[in-house]
C-alpha cells in the first residue's frame, strides 16, 4: 500500500482535476457555445430555455470553482509550500491572497461602470492583461527567487490566476446571473416586465465570463509547468 502521504497527495490532485475539468469545461460551453446560442434565440425561447439551463449550469460552475481552487490551495499551502528547498516559506501562501485579493478588486473596479472606454471590450481586455501581468511578476519576484522550487512559484502564479477567476464567478458572474434567470422566470410566467437594469447586468457577467475564460490559459499553462517545466519556468522565476 502507497504511504499515506502519497495516497493524500494523489487523492488531492485527483479531486482538483475533476473538480478544475467540471468548472473550466462549463466556462468554455458558456464562452464558446452558449453566447452565440443566445445570441440566436428569440425572446419567447430565451424565456422558456433560461430558467431550465441556466441554474443547473450555473450550481455546478459556482460550486465546481469553490472545490477546485479549495483543494488546489490545500495542495499547495500544506504539500507544496513546505517542500520548497527554501525552508520558511509560509509567508508565500499569505502573499498569493493578498496580491490576488488586490488583483480581483481592480478587475471588479475596471468591471463596475460599463461607460465609455470601461464598456469596449478590447480596452478592457488590455488593462485587465495588465493587472494579470503586474499579479503574476508581482507573484513571482515575492515568492521566487534563489534556493525556491519553480513548482511552488508556478502553482503560487497559477494559482492566484484560479483565485481570481473563483472570485469573478462568486463575486460577478453569479450575483448577476441569478437576478437575470429570477427576472426572465418571472417574464416568461407572468408577463412582469424585465427591469433595464438586466442588460447591464448581463454586460457585466459576460465581461467577466470572457476575462476567466482567457486568464484560463496562463494559469493552465502554470499548472502544467509546476511538475512539468521547470526548466521553462524556472529561469523566469529565478528560481530551480
Ligand atoms: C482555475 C482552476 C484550476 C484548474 C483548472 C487547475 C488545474 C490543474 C491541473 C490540470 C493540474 C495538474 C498539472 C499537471 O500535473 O501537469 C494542477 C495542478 C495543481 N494545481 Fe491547479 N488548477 C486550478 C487552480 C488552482 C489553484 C487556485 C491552486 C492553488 C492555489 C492550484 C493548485 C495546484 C497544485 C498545488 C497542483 C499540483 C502541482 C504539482 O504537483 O506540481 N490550482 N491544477
Amino acid at each position: 500500500m502507497p504511504d499515506a502521504s502519497t495516497l493524500l497527495e494523489v487523492t488531492l490532485r485527483w479531486m482538483h482535476f475533476v473538480a478544475g475539468i467540471t468548472w473550466i469545461g462549463l466556462l468554455y460551453f458558456f464562452n464558446l457555445v452558449n453566447v452565440p446560442l443566445m445570441k440566436a434565440l428569440d425572446g419567447p425561447t430565451k424565456g422558456k430555455v433560461i430558467p431550465i439551463l441556466m441554474p443547473k449550469a450555473l450550481w455546478w460552475f459556482r460550486h465546481a470553482a469553490w472545490a477546485t481552487v479549495l483543494v488546489g490551495w490545500i495542495y499547495y499551502a500544506f504539500l507544496i509550500v513546505p517542500g520548497d528547498p527554501a525552508g520558511d516559506t509560509h509567508h508565500v501562501v499569505v502573499v498569493q491572497l493578498v496580491v490576488s485579493l488586490l488583483a480581483w478588486a481592480a478587475i471588479y473596479a475596471l468591471l463596475s461602470p460599463l461607460k465609455g472606454a470601461l464598456n469596449k471590450g478590447p480596452v478592457l481586455a488590455v488593462i485587465i492583461g495588465v493587472v494579470a501581468l503586474v499579479q503574476a511578476i508581482l507573484i513571482a519576484k515575492l515568492t521566487g527567487g534563489e534556493g525556491h522550487s519553480s513548482r511552488a512559484v508556478s502553482i503560487g502564479v497559477g494559482g492566484g490566476m484560479g483565485i481570481v477567476m473563483m472570485l469573478n464567478v462568486w463575486g460577478i458572474i453569479w450575483r448577476s446571473q441569478k437576478k437575470i434567470i429570477a427576472w426572465t422566470a418571472e417574464n416568461a410566467a407572468k408577463g412582469t416586465p424585465i427591469p433595464p437594469e438586466s442588460a447591464m447586468l448581463a454586460r457585466r457577467a459576460f465581461l467577466a465570463s470572457r476575462t476567466n475564460a482567457w486568464l484560463s490559459l496562463p494559469m493552465l499553462f502554470f499548472m502544467a509547468t509546476a511538475s512539468h517545466g521547470a526548466t521553462i519556468v524556472g529561469p523566469w522565476f529565478g528560481a530551480r
